[in-house]
C-alpha cells in the first residue's frame, strides 16, 4: 500500500514543487517505488523533469477519459515515475464542477495505483481550489512547507484551518521549514516559531535556500548528481529518510 503524502500550503513560492521533486528522488535513491503526481496548471514539476506535453494527462484522468495508468511516465533518469500537468488542467477541472463529488476524482483515480509505489507524492497549487481539495481528501499525510518568512506561516494556518473546517481526515500532518538561512534571524524565529504556534509536527528536517537547489530546475540535473554532498543534498536525504521512518 503507498503512503500518499500531499505537499501543499496556500502560499505560492514556498518551496513545494522543490519539494516534491527532490523527496521523490531523495525516496527513491533509498529504494522505494515513487511516483510523482503533479497536480499544478503551471506543471512546473513536469517541466523541470523535462517531460513535454502529451494527449494523455491528468486532467483527462480526473475527467475519467483515460485510465490513470495511462498518465503515468517514467523518468529513467531520476528514476521515479510521474504523473503530469500541462496547460489545460484548468479547463479539465473546471468541467468538473456540475459531476458528483468532483473533489474524490483523484482519490478514486489513485486506489488502483496503490500497489504499484511506495509512495505517492502530490504537488500543489498554492490556491485553496478543486485541485488542492483532490489532493486534499487523497491524501493520508500532509506536508506543508514553510518558507522561513512569516506570510507563508500564516498561509499554513489558514490551510489548517480550512482543513479542519472540511473535515478533511489526514492521518498526518507535518511541517517542513524550507528556503532556511543559518544566518538569517528570521529563519532561526520561524524555525523556533512554527515549533512552538503551529499545533502540528514540525519535521527535524530543514531545508536550506541553497543556489543550487534554485538552478535544478532549468538544468534539469539532479542535484544527487550534480551535488550529492552539497548541504542542500543532505538535507534531502535527511527528509527522505525522516519520511520513511528511519
Ligand atoms: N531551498 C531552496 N533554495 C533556493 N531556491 C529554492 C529552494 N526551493 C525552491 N527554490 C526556488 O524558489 C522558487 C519557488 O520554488 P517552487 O517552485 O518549488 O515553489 P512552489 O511553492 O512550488 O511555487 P508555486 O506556488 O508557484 O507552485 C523556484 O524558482 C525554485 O527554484
Ligand atoms: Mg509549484
Amino acid at each position: 500500500m503507498a503512503r500518499k503524502i500531499v505537499i501543499a500550503n496556500l502560499k505560492g513560492g514556498v518551496g513545494k514543487t522543490n519539494v516534491c521533486i527532490n523527496l521523490a528522488m531523495f525516496l527513491t535513491a533509498l529504494g522505494k517505488r515513487v511516483l510523482l503526481i503533479d497536480l499544478s496548471p503551471q506543471g512546473d514539476a513536469s517541466f523541470s523533469l523535462g517531460i513535454n506535453a502529451s494527449p494523455n494527462f491528468i486532467g483527462d484522468v480526473l475527467l475519467q477519459k483515460i485510465r490513470p495508468q495511462v498518465a503515468i511516465k517514467s523518468t529513467s533518469y531520476f528514476g521515479f515515475d510521474v504523473m503530469p500537468s500541462f496547460s489545460g488542467l484548468d479547463s479539465a477541472i473546471n468541467n468538473l464542477r456540475n459531476v458528483k463529488r468532483p473533489e474524490l476524482r483523484l482519490k478514486k483515480a489513485i486506489e488502483n495505483l496503490e500497489e504499484d509505489y511506495d509512495f505517492i507524492i502530490i504537488d500543489t497549487p498554492p490556491e485553496f481550489d478543486l485541485l488542492i481539495l483532490n489532493a486534499l481528501y487523497s491524501a493520508d499525510e500532509l506536508i506543508i512547507p514553510i518558507q522561513a518568512e512569516y506570510l507563508a506561516m500564516r498561509s499554513a494556518k489558514q490551510l489548517l484551518d480550512l482543513i479542519q473546517k472540511r473535515n478533511i481526515k489526514i492521518k498526518k500532518i507535518s511541517a517542513l521549514i524550507t528556503m532556511y538561512g543559518w544566518r538569517s534571524k528570521i529563519s532561526r524565529n520561524i524555525s523556533k516559531t512554527a515549533r512552538d504556534d503551529l499545533s502540528i509536527n514540525v519535521l527535524n528536517s530543514i531545508i536550506p535556500r541553497a543556489t543550487i537547489l534554485a538552478q535544478t530546475g532549468e538544468s534539469k540535473e539532479p542535484i544527487l548528481k550534480v551535488s550529492p554532498n552539497s548541504r542542500a543534498a543532505r538535507a534531502y536525504r535527511q527528509l527522505a529518510e525522516e519520511v520513511v521512518g528511519k
